[in-house]
């Protein structure tokens, strides 16, 4: 099954979403593989959103991203990559549909509170860079027959 790497940005953990979340992940049926809160420095920030290294907003994005305590956490179900971001929405709440985790819960670009992969790849790279190999968990969920029907 594939994974995704999710974060609670530092606005989303100091306004007390956290619980709000990860609940609509879990909810969902996507299973919960790794999670651990965490306060990246500048540098790993930097190394995160590295594709974005020549946007204007760059600096701003890692000082903030490194401003305090993340919740970093990897997700794992059929699809989970593209349709978790359907779950949290448009990069920019002005834009994100009513029922998204950032149209609910969020209103400006720059503190959309939460971050997840964009594609495969990237849910891989991101997965290396956060975790590593021995925090990842592999169990069985019950739920899993329901949710699958095998
Ligand atoms: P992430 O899941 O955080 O990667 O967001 P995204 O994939 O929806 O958007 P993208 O990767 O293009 O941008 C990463 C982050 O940069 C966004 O989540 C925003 O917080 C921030 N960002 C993107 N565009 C802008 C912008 O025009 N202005 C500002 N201030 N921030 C932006
Ligand atoms: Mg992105």
């Amino acid at each position: 099954l594939e994974r995704t790497f999710i974060a609670i940005k530092p606005d989303g953990v100091q306004r007390g979403l956290i619980s709000e979340i990860v609940s609509r992940f879990e909810r969902k049926g996507y299973k919960l593989v790794a999670i651990k809160l965490v306060v990246p420095s500048k540098q790993f920030a930097e190394q995160h959103y590295e594709d974005l290294k020549e946007r204007p907003f760059f600096n701003g994005l890692c000082e903030f991203l490194s401003s305090g305590p993340v919740l970093a956490m990897v997700w794992e179900g059929q699809g989970v990559i593209k349709y978790g971001r359907k779950l949290i929405g448009a990069t920019d709440p002005q834009n994100s549909e009513p029922g998204t985790i950032r149209g609910d819960l969020a209103i400006i670009v720059g503190r959309n509170i939460i971050h997840g992969s964009d594609g495969p790849e990237t849910a891989k790279n991101e997965i290396n860079l956060w975790f590593k190999p021995e925090e990842l968990v592999n169990y069985a969920h019950n739920s899993e027959k329901w949710l699958y029907g095998k």
